[in-house]
Order: C-alpha cells, then structure tokens, then sequence
C-alpha cells in the first residue's frame, strides 16, 4: 500500500518514521539488517504512516511486552493493514485468552514433542534422500530444490494431504500473507475453505491417523470443533505451518555458506547443532505480525489509543543489543540466545519443535554429506515483501565429492 495516512493529533512527531514493514527501509542490505538499523536509530515504539498508520516497536523488551500481555494488546486483528487484518478472523491466532486455551490444548496435543518425535525419522529420510538427488551436480538451487520441498513434504505427511497440492496451498497461503499477488487476502481464504470443506467432513466421517483428523476428532472440552472452526483452525495450521520453515532455511544456509568459522564448529561438534540452531532462530526471526490496543494507555512514553494498531516484528527481539550482545554475530557459543522467532506469551507458536526438528536435521544431514560450500552467483538475494521474512533465491555450490 503506497499511500500515506495522516498521522493522528496525539502522535508526537519525532515517533514518526516511514517504516514499511512488509519491506523496511535498507532491505536491499538484508531483511536483518534493516530491522537492526532501525532499532538502532529510533525510540523503542514508533509510528508509521504506512499499512493505513499504526505503531510499531522497535526494543527487544518492549517487544516481548505486548506479545505477553493479552489485557492491553489484543490479538483480535494481527494482519496489517487492519481493514485487511479485519478479514483474518483465523482460530486460534485471533483469539485472546481465556477463550483461546481450549484452542491451544488441540494444537499442542498434536505438536508436542513426543508427537515430533515419532516424525523423526521421516524427517531425516525425506533430508538426505532431497540432498542426495543434487549432491552430484555440485550446485543446487537451495530455495527451490530443498527449502521449498522439504517442510511441505513433512507437513503435508502430517496433515495426510497428497503432496501435489502443496503448490495450490502455498499459493494461497501467499496471497494471505503477502501484499501485492494475483488474489485478494479474502478470496484466497474462500478457496482455502472451499478445499478443506471435503478434506474435513471425509475426515470427521472417517478419522485417519493424521492431525487434522486427530483435532476433529478430541475436540475442545469434550464437544467436537464445530463446520466454521474446524475450517478456520486447519485453515491457521497450514498457513502457518508452510512458509516459515521454508524462508527460515534460506536465511540459515546462507549464514553457514558465507561463516567457514561457524560450518566448521559444526562439523567439528555434531551435538552441538540444537543449541546452534537456537542461535540461528535468534539471529534470524522473521515474522512480522500485530496486535491491536484494547484501551488508551501510556506504552513506553507515548500515547497509544484503543483500536489503534502496534507492530511486532518478531526479528528486533534477537537482534537487540542491549538483549544479546553483538546481536548481529553469529555466535554458537552464545550462553542464552534470548529471541521471539517464535513470539512469546499465550501464542507463541505450537510447531516450534517441529521447525526445530526440521532445521537440526537439515543442518546434520547436509553438513555430513556437504562439508563446505558457498553462495553461488545465480542466486538472488532480495527480499519477497510479506509478513514472513524471506530470500528470494538462494544457490549454492560445492566441490563435487
Ligand atoms: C521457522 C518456523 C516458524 C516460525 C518462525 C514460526 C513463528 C510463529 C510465531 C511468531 C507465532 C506467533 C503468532 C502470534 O503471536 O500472533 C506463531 C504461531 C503459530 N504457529 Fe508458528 N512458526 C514456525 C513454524 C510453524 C510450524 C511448522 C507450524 C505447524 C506445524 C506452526 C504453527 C503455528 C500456529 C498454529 C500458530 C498460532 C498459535 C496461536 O495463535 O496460539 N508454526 N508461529
């Protein structure tokens, strides 16, 4: 959205910053780099005329403040613009508390980490049998032969849906979380619904094996999800659960291709890769989402009033200095890598320990096959604007084994 709102009388004009969140100024310098300088130069929360005007914080702990606390910041709208964030009204992500618990207890039930454990396996086949298939050439297009492939394969074993369907479901999972593509956020949700429609009612006929059917199924307290929530929840589940660990990938192999210093501590500790993936998702968070100001209150100096929009892009909380020093190193021997990659409070994201899964096994099984490579010069390195940070093409090369 280019135009520019008119910032309202009680926004002091030094909070005024042009700030496009779905492309922060210096994104041509990387999407982390951007969100570190911005924080860098500017107050903790401040406001932008861009997305129809709204806030945004900037500090680490201020950050973490608002995704804490559900009674002054509201998830009900969590898209920006609001009138488009308006439309979201997907479940659980739009539900504050107490009334989301319920929604929670379904979805940790069915991502917790015993149930990604019984995945792993699967998850370090589908690994080395997609690095295998290009190991020999020596090159690879990482974002489209692996980052693209890999997760959706995974999730998509989770959930029971065929494979094939995968592209038709990120598409749409794109347009709702991406300005700017062919279909509109509301008719992408309505071809979401009408898909599932089918997929959920066969499922609530015949329960499979699978978490969509195991949710129908266990229900909240004891009732079944009703036709509207069960398609908004499997709905939230396969937005969120497909293009996240598909960027997050991009931006952690380029890392590891361009620090011969980290690859090698790596390689040389095997064990070490869950801690190091930790230092990863604090260094890359890359998910920008919002919450909305329930009643006028003072936040940090400055007025924010009920109804009015705050930004929370979750990538400040990891870089902030005064949180974890010299944010922008990557450093595996970090003692507590503090961030919000996976926000915090009551929404912080139940497929955490699926992500982390995917990405220590991609680390493990690369590494092995792979010891060193590097960026090769057919990549793109520029940002896709959306809510999800991302790298538009990522290649890589090795010396044939
Ligand atoms: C790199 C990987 C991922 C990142 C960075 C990520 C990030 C996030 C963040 C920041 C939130 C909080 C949203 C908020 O506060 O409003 C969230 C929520 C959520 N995530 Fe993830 N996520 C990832 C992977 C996944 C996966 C693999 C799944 C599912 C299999 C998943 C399912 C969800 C769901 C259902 C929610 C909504 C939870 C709620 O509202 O209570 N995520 N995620």
């Amino acid at each position: 959205m280019t135009e520019l709102a008119t910032p309202p009388p009680h926004v002091p004009r030094e909070r005024i910053v042009d700030i496009d969140i779905y492309s922060p100024p210096g994104v041509e310098h990387g999407f982390h780099h951007a969100w570190a300088a911005l924080q860098a130069d500017n107050p903790d929360v401040v406001w932008t005329p861009r997305n129809e005007g709204h806030w945004i914080v900037l500090g680490g702990a201020a950050l973490q403040e608002v995704q804490c606390d559900a009674e002054r910041f509201s998830s009900r709208v969590i898209v920006l613009p609001k009138s488009v964030g308006e439309l979201h009204a997907l479940i659980p992500t739009t539900i504050d508390p107490p009334a989301h618990r319920p929604y929670r207890l379904l979805l940790n039930a069915n991502l917790n980490p015993a149930a990604v454990r019984g995945l792993s396996e699967e998850i370090r086949a589908t690994a080395g049998a997609l690095i295998d298939s290009f190991l020999a050439a020596g090159h690879c297009n990482f974002t489209a032969q692996y980052a693209e492939v890999f997760p959706v394969r995974i999730f998509m074993a989770l959930v029971d849906l065929p494979e094939a369907e995968a592209p038709r479901i990120r598409h749409w999972a794109e347009c709702m979380t991406r300005p700017g593509q062919d279909l509109t956020f509301e008719t992408a949700r309505s071809l979401f619904f009408e898909y599932l429609e089918p997929v959920v009612e066969a499922r609530r006929a015949a329960p499979g094996d699978d978490m969509l059917s195991r949710m129908l199924t266990s229900g909240l307290d004891g009732r079944p999800l009703d036709h509207d929530q069960a398609l908004s929840i499997c709905t939230q589940v396969l937005i969120a659960g497909l293009d996240t660990v598909v960027n997050f990938l991009s931006f952690a192999m380029r890392a590891l291709a361009e620090d011969e210093t980290a690859r090698a501590a790596l390689r040389a500790n095997p064990n070490s890769i869950t801690s190091a993936v930790n230092e990863l998702f604090r260094r890359f968070g890359l998910v920008t989402i919002a919450r909305e100001v329930r009643n006028d209150i003072d936040f940090r100096g400055v007025l924010l009033m009920a109804g009015e929009m705050i930004a929370i892009p979750t990538a400040v909380h990891g870089l902030d200095p005064a949180i974890n020093p010299n944010p922008l190193k990557i450093d595996f021997a970090r003692t507590r890598a503090r961030h919000s990659a996976f926000g915090s409070g009551p929404h912080m994201c139940p497929g955490q320990e699926l992500a982390r899964q995917e990405v220590a096994t991609t680390l493990t099984e690369w590494l092995r096959r792979i010891p060193d490579f590097r960026v090769a010069p057919d990549s793109d390195l520029s940002h896709v604007p959306g809510i999800v940070g991302s790298i538009r093409r990522l290649c890589l090369e090795w010396e044939i084994p």
